[in-house]
């Protein structure tokens, strides 16, 4: 598919920096986001008034009369809609058309440039650009990126830094032995992993598995490996991003029954790991960010009970019963949305339920 790249801005916004990239050949919401991923950036985000004033004139100059934005409604109200950089939901700020209909047009969210929709222009609106098929699903996008600062000889240039590959320093391998934890050496806080949950191994060092999402994984330090080297290039423009709680009430550990649990987490029967808990009928609705596709790890299984998993458009993609014991094993869902129920089947051992981890991959 080809993708038309047309500008590049630095527009500075309210106390940030952000790149933008306006892509005028349309794409399906989960295309466009990934067209967005590969310059390691999303789809665009507005978190406040002057960002919609700014975002509308430049996509108006462009030409464009419908923009998709980088925001994914899951429910019926704002509360249900998640920007896709991880920043939460669009309550101090948004700009929907006051008769928008959030779970009955749609789960996507377009900006009107140009009076399209009869609406005034900059108003947001929920429309179903996720269905692949239908070509009026799609529309141009713009993706934004942090700040990128040119930097003479620098060939992977990313948030304020260079990075280096062993390949470039003349195919050296590192070989570890300095991790004793898990703590990055720079210093920088442990406050975000994405370690593979269906890794057992035990060593201290850690690697990125390039061929399986990224995930990371724990390996003997001695093991020589390929790296990247990180070096700053800017003093801190990188906007710091806000954390959030997913949204919800307070469920137990088990998540039994969420209508609406934003992953990474876990899912598990009801009660585990106390193993004297009946088996309990529980159903959860997972739903990922903005582009993501979903993993579920299911690292115990020893149960005879019956494990579904459907995908958004209710389509079994996975159906476990019948086998007390399983290796860990690993569902994936097509899209950021996925169903999974599991009932109670009593069988001659004593039922001790599952445990998964979800990530977003
Ligand atoms: C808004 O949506 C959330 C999440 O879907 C839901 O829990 C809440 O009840 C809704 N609020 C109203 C006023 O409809
Ligand atoms: C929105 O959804 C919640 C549950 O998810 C429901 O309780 C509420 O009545 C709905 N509101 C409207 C206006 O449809
Ligand atoms: C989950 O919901 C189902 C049906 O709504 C109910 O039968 C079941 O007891 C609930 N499970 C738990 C653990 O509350």
């Amino acid at each position: 598919m080809r993708a038309l790249l047309l500008f590049t801005f630095l527009i500075p916004i309210s106390f940030s920096l952000k790149c933008v990239k306006i892509f005028l050949t349309p794409e399906v919401h989960f295309h466009a986001e990934n067209n967005c991923r590969a310059i390691s950036g999303t789809l665009v985000t507005i978190k406040n008034a002057i960002d919609n004033r700014a975002i509308l004139n430049l996509a108006s100059s462009a030409g464009i009369s419908t923009m998709s934005l980088g925001l994914y409604c899951f429910g019926n109200n704002t509360s249900g809609c998640f920007w896709d950089d991880g920043s939460g939901s669009p309550i101090s700020y948004n700009n929907f058309q006051t008769s928008n209909q959030f779970d009955k047009t749609g789960r996507g969210v377009v900006m009107s440039v140009s009076n399209t929709f009869g609406t005034n222009q900059g108003k947001w609106l929920s429309v179903n650009c996720y269905d692949g098929v239908n070509t009026f699903s799609s529309y141009p996008y713009m993706c934004e990126t942090p700040p990128t600062q040119p930097m003479s000889g620098c060939k992977h240039n990313y948030n304020g830094y260079c990075y280096t590959t062993s390949k470039q320093i003349g195919n050296q391998k590192y070989d570890g032995n300095f991790a004793k934890t898990f703590n990055w050496i720079d210093g920088t806080t442990w406050d975000f992993h994405y370690m593979n949950p269906l890794n057992f191994q035990k060593g201290k060092c850690l690697v990125m598995d390039l061929e399986n999402y990224g995930l990371w994984s724990q390996v003997d330090c001695d093991q020589k490996m390929e790296f990247l080297c990180k070096r700053k290039i800017l003093a801190d423009t990188a906007p710091t991003k806000k954390s959030y709680e997913a949204p919800g009430i307070l469920l137990d550990a088990s998540n039994c029954n969420s209508t609406l649990y934003l992953v990474p987490g876990s899912i598990s029967s009801y009660g585990y790991p106390d193993f004297t808990t009946p088996p309990t009928y529980c159903s959860w609705r997972l739903v990922a960010l903005g582009p993501y596709r979903m993993g579920i790890y299911f690292d115990f299984w020893a149960t005879y009970s019956a494990l579904t998993i459907y995908d958004e458009y209710g389509t079994d993609i996975g159906q476990f019963v019948g086998t007390y014991n399983r290796t860990p094993f690993a569902r994936y869902t097509p899209f950021n949305m996925a169903t999974i129920t599991f009932r109670p089947k009593s069988g001659p051992n004593v039922d001790r339920g599952f445990h998964a981890v979800v990530l977003p991959l």
